[in-house]
């Protein structure tokens, strides 16, 4: 229970790494509102996790959602005190100068806006109460790109460097900032950036990764309910790597 007594925003949190964080968080003792565009899948696990999360669907493109999800936390659990801006989205393998505008422009919205619509709503709460976590969902990608998902990497670079900003900025504020690197996971999303899913694609994959095997949602959980926890409290504004050994 290193999570009782906290209320979590987790965005994305219908699928793959955000269900697997908002499990592992409900199971140490916090109470979760689920934010997610996919209303099907966010109410789905919602109702498996009880009383104890609050779906919204929304866009984490929009400012509304934001103080929404606030809002609610607020109102139906009496405050916030952890913020996982988690949703995320891919593009297939591609050379860099063949990616669309508009899905160029999507990844940014997704990627890098959020997590500065995010801060809008929630870091005047943190302010206010002198306290705080958030937890930024980024990707090896960020620190050890490879060839064909430019843009997506370059969005996850943005994000670690925007976890080390905000880190120094809110540490007198009693908030801290961190961030994940996760390598390639098992989720829906890993099928977008193999291509093609494929055992010799997957073989590919797993040789970069000097453990073996691809990620978890369970993985996330378990990184991710440790960095917003008190035992983490001299820890902000680092990327974890939870990768296996990939960027070594
Ligand atoms: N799976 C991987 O291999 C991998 C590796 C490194 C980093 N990541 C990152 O982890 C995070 C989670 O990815 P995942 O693999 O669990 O993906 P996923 O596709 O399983 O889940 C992402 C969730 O975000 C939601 N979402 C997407 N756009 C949204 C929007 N505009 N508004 C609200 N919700 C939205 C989706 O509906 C979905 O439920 C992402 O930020 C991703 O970039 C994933």
């Amino acid at each position: 229970m290193r999570l009782k007594g906290e209320i979590a925003l987790v965005t994305g949190g219908a699928s793959g790494f955000g269900e697997g964080i908002a499990r592992k968080f409900v199971e140490e003792g916090a109470r979760v509102v689920l934010m997610d565009r996919d209303g099907p899948k966010l109410r789905a696990v919602a109702e498996s996790l009880g009383e104890a999360a609050a779906p919204l669907e929304a866009d984490v493109t929009q400012a509304r959602g934001f103080l929404e999800a606030v809002a609610l936390a607020q109102a139906r659990f009496g405050g916030l005190s952890i913020l996982v801006n988690n949703a995320g989205i891919g593009h297939a393998p591609r050379p860099m100068e063949s990616l669309e505008e508009a899905e160029f422009d999507r990844i940014m919205a997704v990627n890098v806006r959020a997590v500065y619509l995010s801060a809008r709503a929630a870091v005047p709460v943190f302010k206010a109460q002198g306290s705080g976590a958030i937890l930024n969902i980024a990707s090896t990608g960020g620190v050890s790109p490879r060839p064909n998902l430019t843009w997506y990497n370059a969005s996850k670079g943005w994000m670690i460097s925007a976890t080390q900003a905000m880190a120094v900025e809110l540490a007198p504020f009693g908030v801290r900032v961190n961030a994940l690197n996760p390598v390639a996971g098992e989720t829906p999303l890993l099928k977008t950036f193999m291509g093609e899913d494929t055992p010799e694609i997957r073989a590919k994959f797993l040789a970069s990764i000097p453990i073996g095997r691809f990620s978890t949602p369970q993985d996330m959980g378990a990184a991710a309910a440790f960095l917003c926890s008190q035992e983490a409290s001299m820890i902000t504004g680092v990327a974890l790597n939870v990768d296996g050994g990939r960027c070594i």
